[in-house]
């Protein structure tokens, strides 16, 4: 069971770094080229969102099911331990932020009343959630 949503954790991550990424991208491009904000752009966003909360539900099931739940009457050890502090800690936490950062742009995007402030919302706050995500993802478990 573990190793099942390990797996599925690890095959998602490509499809929310890839649909996070273009939807950053895409925003960018539609503020600085002046574009209409279609229904295609915010379901963009929409999908990357929900596959942040796929990795989400999916992460804290891991660390429900699976060792990290020991390692917590441990802390001590945890932080003195690089790998175990990066596992424990830095990745379940700064991805945590990284989606909420993209929950509050999504939601700042569907509120605005002109498009360029609708891009400019997701362009800005996608890009802070994916700085952060990219910097805990494990890549060496990805390749
Ligand atoms: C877009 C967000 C995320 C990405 C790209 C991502 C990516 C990854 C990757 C690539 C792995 C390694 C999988 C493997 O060993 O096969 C992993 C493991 C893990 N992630 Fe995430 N993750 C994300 C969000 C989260 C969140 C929000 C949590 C918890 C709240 C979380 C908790 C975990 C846990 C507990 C593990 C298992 C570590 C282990 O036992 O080796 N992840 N993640």
């Amino acid at each position: 069971m573990y190793t099942g949503l390990l797996h599925f954790h690890r095959m998602i991550a490509y499809v929310a770094l890839i649909l996070i990424f273009a939807t950053m991208l895409k925003a960018m491009f539609g503020m600085l080229n002046k574009k209409s904000f279609t229904e295609g752009d915010r379901k963009l966003g929409l999908f990357a969102l929900i596959s942040g909360y796929v990795q989400l539900l999916l992460g804290i099931a891991l660390i429900f099911i699976g060792p990290i739940m020991s390692y917590f009457s441990n802390m001590e050890e945890v932080m003195k331990n690089s790998e175990l502090r990066f596992l424990v800690i830095e990745h379940p936490l700064t991805m945590t932020i990284g989606i909420i950062l993209i929950t509050i742009g999504y939601s700042k995007s569907k509120k605005a009343d002109t498009d360029r402030s609708k891009f400019k919302s997701m362009a800005f706050f996608y890009l802070l959630g994916l700085v952060l995500i990219l910097s805990r993802t494990p890549w060496q478990k990805l390749a």
